[in-house]
């Protein structure tokens, strides 16, 4: 993608409001703290560029997935890391749209910002309501959108508001970092290139025609094994992606691109961290027991594709690392991935989980790039159209 149509570093918003769209769904505990601040720290470069050209930035997103005004889900529980973060005051607004919010919005001293409240409690903000999108439009002169983890989604905020400003919409370095470090991996990263996948979603088509090595882990296996005339017991499968997965086996060997699936797996009897577990070969999983995790032979074989790999994507988990008897497959990865970062390659994690497990092992600032998008990294590898980035472009 050519981001040099929108770039905001040759723009200045000097005098302007400029209404940006950041991602701020972040996790909060029962306190409401939030308890990880990536995504704010993420979109920190942004917000800074139009504070110092002299703009007003008036930031709006959505947190959680509330049904009407919920208190639980308001910004005001995320204000404070804001502010601390980004070392000055932040208005919050008591509505997202309205005379009092912009009233709030058009009186913001110079050098502070504005915080809308949650898109959310709107029911308009998901059904990409154009008179609301009108509405939110009203607290800006420019329109950045810089959240990329919600660009899948087309929204009010996300993707409807960008016709309110014909002449005066762009993207955020987080979409451009994003977008920049994915087509690094997809399009030109230093070979071999190879890609971890695993979580329960067959993603791979596009990726294949992309990558040197496929390493599959994560509920994905168990389809391709199944696929493949192999007993995976009471394995977590996607029956209607066994013909898809035969496809992508027999494109890529056409491709020669080397697609490797686990030999063993730790099987277990229950869903559960209390469950009998053992180790098996993944194709001869007994019809009570379940694979939740690659086990040590593919741990090894899988290492030692990384350690020959100069360019890795990691999107999806091996196992259900949340439970510690299956995390070893996920946390062998993140140490891997750790590991032959320091010795040059370029290592990119993408997508919630994986995600969440290189910061539970406290990883994150030792891998090349961690994305801020979920589900919204998903479809970008899929090859899908974000409508986010596609109604700043259009
Ligand atoms: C996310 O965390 O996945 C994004 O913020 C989008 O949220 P959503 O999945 O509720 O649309
Ligand atoms: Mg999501």
């Amino acid at each position: 993608m050519n981001f040099m149509q929108f770039p905001i570093d040759k723009h200045s918003f000097e005098g302007q409001k400029v209404l940006i769209r950041v991602d701020f769904n972040v996790p909060l505990n029962k306190e409401r703290q939030v308890t990880d601040n990536t995504r704010i720290r993420a979109a920190l470069p942004t917000i800074q560029k139009v504070l110092k050209d002299g703009g007003t930035p008036v930031l709006m997103s959505h947190l959680g997935r509330p049904k009407g005004t919920d208190e639980s889900l308001s910004m005001g529980h995320i204000v404070k890391e804001i502010e601390k973060l980004l070392e000055t005051k932040v208005h919050v607004t008591k509505d997202c749209i309205g005379a009092e919010a912009i009233d709030i919005t058009n009186s913001i001293p110079s050098g502070e910002v504005g915080l809308l409240e949650n898109l959310r409690f709107h029911d308009e903000e998901k059904k990409g309501d154009e008179f609301f999108a009108g509405q939110l439009a009203e607290h800006g002169d420019a329109y950045i959108n810089d959240a990329f983890g919600t660009a899948h989604r087309a929204h009010a905020s996300t993707a409807v508001i960008a016709k309110f400003f014909p002449h005066s919409k762009y993207l955020g370095y987080v979409m451009e970092n994003e977008i920049l470090n994915v087509d690094k991996v997809l399009n030109g990263g230093q070979t071999p290139v190879t890609a971890i996948v695993g979580g329960a979603k067959v993603i791979l088509e596009q990726l294949v025609s992309k990558v040197d090595h496929v390493l599959i882990g994560g509920g994905m296996a168990y389809t391709f094994i199944k696929a493949q005339g192999g007993s995976i017991g009471k394995s977590l499968v996607e029956d209607d992606h066994l013909e898809d997965a035969l496809a992508i086996l027999k494109s890529a060997e056409e491709k020669g691109v080397k697609i490797h699936l686990p030999i063993d797996t730790i099987v277990a009897d229950d869903f559960s961290n209390d469950a009998n577990t053992s180790i098996r070969k993944i194709n001869e999983i007994s019809d009570e027991w379940m694979g939740l995790d690659i086990g040590p032979e593919s741990i090894a074989k899988y290492s030692s594709v990384l350690d020959q790999s100069k360019t890795i994507l990691w999107n999806g988990p091996m196992g259900v690392f949340e439970m510690e008897k299956f995390a070893e497959g996920t946390k062998s990865i993140a140490y891997k991935l750790a590991e032959i970062t320091k010795t040059g390659a370029f290592t990119l994690i993408g997508g919630g989980d994986s995600v969440a497990a290189i910061n539970k092992y406290g990883l994150a600032d030792q891998v090349s790039y961690v994305s801020t998008g979920g589900g919204a990294m998903l479809e970008y590898l899929e090859g899908k159209v974000l409508p986010g980035i596609a109604a700043v472009k259009g």
